[in-house]
């Protein structure tokens, strides 16, 4: 039981001392903020998406076509948020999604280390990607008590990916997290039309460089070969993952695997009978596919096809309404992707903290004022999609 909605007391309480958060609480004007603050090699890549981002702008504005009817007459003084995934009770129902520029988010260049404090802080775990500034092992170091999931973009050698998931579980990170639909970058204009990939500049390679396989592929010391890291790290990102590689992957490892990047119910059914622990219904917050569908409205069917199994949901949170909604249409925890990569810009750990603290407050409070002090409500009142 954790009193999130008292976040704001606290924002109230130092108003009366004439003191105003330092991060905004609202989405739109933390991007306006990180607009002004983050350099143009990083915020373009963070804020863009695929194509004309017509699916990247609907994953957000389709929360406004479901609501949620508010019960009266019921005792919400206390709420209970917590979830239960992979044998664990988290206190929270959301998780920080991977972004893989975490690193470049703040400027020490050590956003990674600083998102793994803000998970510490808020006891939101973190979904460390496979793209860092700092090595998966260090990230872990800062993440607390708080456990954490590392997230695979399997390499285009086994043996290098052997060795990822390996040292994700001597680091102590609780799931695999495999990204299935960025064996290939989408066409994003943005990066384009400023010539821009963070990879390709040497930027977030550092679980490669530290990696005893990689550097035996590379032959030599990465820092003496620069370019040839670059080259080599493209040469083996990307392999594309089929049904037929869950079971290897499910051989080399006994953590629990969720496959990230599910949309088609089909696919989760697949994924649930073929022994994924969990699926993750993402389309990449639209950085990846430019199909229209938002993923908020493709989230109930996946669930459905997954019987007991836990779905995990992003794409497109911008607020803790959006997280309720998403768990009452069934998601068992919800992913904050974008927004706490622009807390990091603007204030570090302690920004991102604030970003993931403002969603709890508000999705706390809305289950309050909504007559529904537990998930399991949530879950059984449900969402209606409105006609607009
Ligand atoms: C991502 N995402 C991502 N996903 C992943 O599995 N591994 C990664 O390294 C990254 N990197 C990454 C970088 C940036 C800049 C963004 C914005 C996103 C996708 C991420 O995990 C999540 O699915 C989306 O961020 C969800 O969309 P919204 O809610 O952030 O718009």
């Amino acid at each position: 039981m954790t009193d999130f909605g008292s976040y704001q007391n606290e924002i109230y309480g130092a108003g009366l001392r004439g003191i105003v958060p330092k991060v905004p609480v609202d989405y739109a004007t933390l991007v306006k903020r990180a607009e002004a603050a983050m350099p143009p090699f990083v915020l373009p890549y963070v804020q863009g998406g695929c194509g004309d981002e017509w699916t990247q702008d609907r994953n957000a504005e389709a929360f406004h076509h479901w609501g949620m009817v508010p019960r009266m007459m019921v005792d919400c003084t206390t709420r209970d948020l917590s979830t239960e995934l992979f044998g664990h009770t988290y206190h929270s129902p959301i998780f920080m999604s991977p972004i893989g520029v975490t690193g470049i988010c703040t400027q020490d260049g050590h956003g990674d280390i600083a998102a793994a404090q803000a998970s510490a802080a808020t006891g939101v775990p973190m979904m460390v990607s496979t793209l860092g500034n700092d090595t998966l092992e260090d990230v872990a170091q800062h993440l607390g008590s708080t456990p954490g999931f590392f997230q695979l973009y399997t390499p285009r050698d086994r043996d290098l990916a052997e060795s990822l998931v390996r040292r994700a579980e001597t680091a102590g990170y609780r799931a695999i997290v495999v990204t299935l639909d960025t064996w290939i970058t989408g066409w994003r204009p943005r990066d384009l039309n400023t010539g821009n990939f963070p990879q390709l500049r040497g930027h977030v390679l550092v679980n490669y460089t530290a990696d005893p396989v990689f550097r035996r592929l590379l032959g030599k010391d990465p820092a003496t070969a620069p370019m040839e890291t670059i080259a080599l790290w493209s040469r083996l990102f990307g392999h594309v993952m089929t049904w037929d590689d869950l079971a290897w992957l499910k051989s080399i490892t006994s953590l629990p695997i969720v496959l990230k990047g599910i949309c088609h119910p089909d696919d989760a059914w697949r994924g649930v009978d073929l022994g994924a622990d969990a699926i993750f219904c993402s389309n990449h917050g639209g950085r990846q596919a430019n199909g229209g569908i938002a993923a908020i409205d493709l989230l109930p069917d996946v669930v459905a096809a997954c019987g007991d199994t836990p779905v995990l949901f992003d794409s497109g949170i911008r607020s803790g309404s959006d997280v309720v909604k998403a768990l009452a249409l069934g998601a068992r925890a919800v992913g904050v992707g974008r927004p706490f990569a622009y807390g990091l810009a603007l204030d570090g750990a302690a920004g991102a903290a604030h970003v993931l603290k403002c969603v709890l407050a508000e999705a706390d409070l809305m289950m309050a004022v909504n007559g529904m002090p537990t998930l399991a409500d949530v879950r059984a009142a449900g969402a209606q999609r409105i006609a607009l």
